[in-house]
């Protein structure tokens, strides 16, 4: 007979207890305890069957590993973040908020891959609203199988019927097993359908992406456990007033876990963006103040971007600082360098930056661009548009080398510009020989002000 047996799940982290708790142990968040009823069943104890045949120990040197072992998923950004293709036996989570593009983007791959079999499982919306998606995006694909289901067990009934190269959840959070009492959704449902499901990926070697929705606070909503069972993870971010969205690798099994892909949602579907420093950087023919162009890094690709910045006197009593885009105690931080080890007033002064294209950026290579793009609003010099800047600033005024200058130096040169600023650090193994960019190597940041004006 079945009993039933009450736990509390911390909906944050995914700790479990016998007894409510006001604040979890584990992650340190308070009232996130919740009561969820698990029935065991005596076949099923949380989930874990008995195995037919024992798997033996094998030696590394007899395991075979096919060499086509991964799918083109005819998305070269998505192949990049997979870091080369989908793998077989694989399980790919896919998280972001609503509304970003995450049906979008896996339906677009599912009709974009013929020639193989594809179940698409959605819980959220039913076959009308998935065939009027499908016919926005322009291309139906014959062998794909959409599925309105959230249980489980009926899933995989129909798995065993359709026998899927290729399966899509969306999302895991509707999914329920019946060897559970509590509501999709909870933890411990979210848990136990995941481990089934990357069960049968790898016992069936059939490649499973899960969608997976996000909390408030920009995590997977669900146990980090999830994260942990899954072989991939993948975040899909950006700010939804722009069309830009970035695909980001933040955990991968089989490939670099700083990868990154870019897309941009248009009326019909997600276009892919091969070359984003062309967006990144706003068309303008005249020179304007308050404006420089970093050559950053996100994940392995070089990208020129653009940053923003307004200087002008406070009005009211405290100045107002504000940023979109950048960490705002990074740029207060840049400021007090400024003001102390160039001896430009600042403190009297509003400052708002921004980045060009609705982008996030944490690669301390844009610094540089950021002081120049101060100074030039401050002073209403513009910045010439053939100069782009990659170094960081550190808190003594000294200008720091940052990693791979190569490949920033080729991204500018490759897009027209005529100057680059980099620390002198930089300069050390660095052929300037090489490049027909004129390359100018700055230290400190008084360098830069004679430099720049
Ligand atoms: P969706 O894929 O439903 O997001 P998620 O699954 O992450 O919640 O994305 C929906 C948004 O994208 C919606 O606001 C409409 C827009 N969209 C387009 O702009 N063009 C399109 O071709 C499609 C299908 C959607
Ligand atoms: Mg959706």
């Amino acid at each position: 007979m079945a009993k039933t047996k009450t736990v509390y799940y911390c909906q944050n982290c995914g700790y479990q207890s016998v007894k409510m708790l006001g604040k979890c142990p584990a992650c340190g968040e308070w009232n996130t305890f919740v009561e969820e009823i698990v029935s065991k069943t005596d076949e099923n104890k949380r989930g874990i069957k008995k195995r037919e045949h024992k798997l033996l120990p094998k030696a590394i040197t007899e395991i075979v590993r096919s060499e086509e072992d991964r799918i083109n998923t005819h998305s070269l950004e998505l192949n990049r973040v997979l870091g080369g293709g989908l793998v077989q036996g694989s399980v790919v989570l896919i998280g972001g908020e609503p509304g970003i593009g995450k049906s979008t983007l896996l339906l677009q791959v599912a009709m974009n891959m013929t020639g193989l079999r594809i179940l698409y499982v959605s819980g959220e919306e039913s076959y009308r609203q998935i065939k009027m998606r499908a016919d926005r995006l322009g291309v139906l694909n014959e062998n794909c199988f959409i599925l309105n289901e959230t249980l489980t067990t009926d899933i995989f009934k129909h798995i065993n019927e359709l026998q899927p190269d290729i399966l899509i959840i969306d999302s895991i959070q509707t999914l329920y097993t019946d060897t559970l009492e509590s509501s999709p959704g909870s933890i411990s449902q979210i848990r136990e359908t995941a481990a089934e499901l990357q069960r049968f990926a790898k016992s069936a070697n059939v490649a499973v992406f899960l969608i997976g929705h996000i909390t408030k606070d920009g995590n997977l909503a669900g146990p980090k456990v999830l994260e942990h069972m899954v072989d991939t993870v993948l975040q899909f971010e950006g700010d939804r007033h722009y069309g830009f969205r970035i695909l980001r690798s933040v955990k991968n099994r089989f490939g670099s876990a700083s990868e990154l892909g870019i897309f941009e949602m248009q009326a019909n579907g997600l276009r892919e963006v091969l070359n984003p420093s062309e967006i990144l950087l706003s068309q303008r023919d005249e020179e304007l103040s308050g404006v420089a162009i970093a050559a950053m890094l996100e994940g392995q690709r070089p990208m020129l971007i653009e940053t923003q910045a307004l200087a002008a006197s406070a009005t009211y009593g405290t100045p107002q600082r504000s940023t979109t885009g950048f960490d705002l105690r990074r740029m207060n931080m840049l400021l007090a360098v400024l003001e102390k080890r160039s001896g430009f007033r600042l403190g009297t002064k509003d400052v708002f930056l921004n980045i060009a294209g609705g982008i996030r950026v944490d690669d301390p290579a844009i610094d540089l661009a950021i002081v120049a793009a101060v100074l030039s609003s401050l002073e209403d010099i513009p910045v010439s548009n053939n100069v782009c800047f990659a170094a960081e600033v550190g808190l003594s005024g000294e200008i720091r080398a940052v990693t791979r200058i190569e490949s920033r130096i080729y991204e500018a040169e490759k897009l027209g510009f005529e100057k680059i600023i980099i620390s002198k650090f930089n300069l050390k193994g660095l052929d300037e020989k090489n490049h027909k960019i004129e390359i100018v190597a700055v230290s400190k940041i008084k360098n830069v002000v004679d430099v720049l004006f």
